[in-house]
């Protein structure tokens, strides 16, 4: 079964095919999160949560296209540099598809969860001695000596299948608000889902769809310590600033040359969007506040929450706004960071009246 016509391959008309190298990706909650309404203080607050992906993120959006184009053209062997979901993501799609995968990751900097999925799925893993940037210099050099076939989002295809992430948002908040969203914040790293969610709604008004006014505002949220992005909005710059040393808890984010800039940044500039950054420490208690809803999500993903609740806070963000945030990843992706976040668990002798005991402690 290639699922076509369901999940992402529901949106085919807006895909290079009709089908792909498939396990049933998209078609993810868009989740009601009424205290954190009501605390941030907008008129709506939806999460769509990517995390409910095969693999527990939005990569294998792009991956059952890009996929699906590497088995089209017969490519031996599929590499990507990743700070751990897209070679999750990347691992598993390869596998499905009877491909041979390469992951080249920053040593010691990926979540467990991220390489227990690569390692289980039969990658080749190289753990490199360096930063994610540094990863994909060599990646990119790889392909272009006919080494491997790319999947970072450099790659076109991975983007058109993430596209579907901002239709799937445009048609809940339809579906339920009789509007669209006035605005997306989402967690920006290589800046791929910012691009690809522009190029979307850039589709969307040039077949009529949509009037251009009604293009949700992009607002891209980065961690302090991995800020490039928010540096250049900030200083009105067209280019974006290479930063060599990049930290914060949220790894997945831990990116310090955006690839999809030149992209991205149109597209935060002319949908009337912005750029944040937010310390670890705010994304920590976003990642809390998210899961007393129900809702596990890594830390990267909890930086679109941080990031709204500061520029609500900023008054950038206005009470009647209607907002639509993107959690990236799955809880489970990052159990390290899930733990030291959450309460820690209490040691019980083996008896009820021990532990009728020590609940009255
Ligand atoms: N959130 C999560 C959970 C991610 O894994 C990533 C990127 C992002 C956000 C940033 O998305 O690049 O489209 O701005 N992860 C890549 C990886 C780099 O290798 O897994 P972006």
């Amino acid at each position: 079964d290639d699922f076509e016509g369901e999940g992402v391959w529901r949106y085919a008309d807006a895909l290079p095919f009709d089908s792909g190298v498939s396990i049933q990706e998209g078609a993810t909650p868009l989740y009601e999160v009424p205290r954190l309404e009501d605390e941030i203080g907008v008129e709506a607050l939806r999460i769509k949560h990517e995390g409910m992906n095969p693999t527990g993120s939005f990569k294998d959006r792009g991956m059952t296209v890009g996929v699906r184009v590497a088995a089209e053209l017969g490519v031996g062997r599929l590499a990507c540099a990743s700070t751990g979901n897209t070679s999750a993501a990347l691992a598993a799609y390869g596998s499905r598809g009877g491909m041979q995968t390469l992951v080249l990751l920053p040593a010691g900097k990926v979540a467990a969860g991220k390489i227990a999925q690569a390692s289980l799925h039969g990658a080749r893993i190289l753990e490199v001695d360096g930063n994610f940037d540094a990863c994909l210099d060599i990646v990119q050099e790889l392909a272009g000596q006919g080494e491997a076939y790319l999947l970072n989002s450099l790659n076109p295809f991975r983007l058109e299948g993430q596209k579907t992430i901002g239709l799937e948002i445009l048609e809940g908040f339809l579906a339920d608000y009789d509007a669209v969203p006035d605005r997306i914040v989402l967690p920006v790293g290589n800046a791929g889902n910012t691009s690809a969610l522009y190029k979307a709604f850039r589709e969307l008004v040039q077949a009529g769809a949509i009037d251009e006014r009604d293009v949700p505002k992009l607002t891209g949220v980065q961690a302090e310590g991995a800020a490039p992005m928010v540096e250049a909005i900030e200083n009105g710059a067209d280019e974006v600033r290479r930063w060599e040393d990049v930290e914060t808890r949220a790894t997945a984010i831990r990116i310090g040359n955006p690839v999809n800039a030149p992209k991205a940044l149109p597209g935060i500039r002319e949908t009337g969007g912005t750029a944040v950054a937010v310390s670890d420490a705010e994304i920590t208690e976003a990642q809390r506040d998210i899961a007393a809803e129900g809702i596990g999500v890594e830390p990267a993903s909890a930086a679109s929450v941080a990031g709204l609740r500061k520029l609500r806070a900023e008054g950038i963000v206005a009470d009647d706004e209607r907002v639509a945030c993107l959690t990236t990843g799955h809880l489970l992706k990052d159990p390290d960071a899930a733990a030291a976040a959450g309460v820690d668990s209490e040691s019980v002798p083996a008896d009820t009246q021990g532990v009728l005991e020590h609940l009255q402690e």
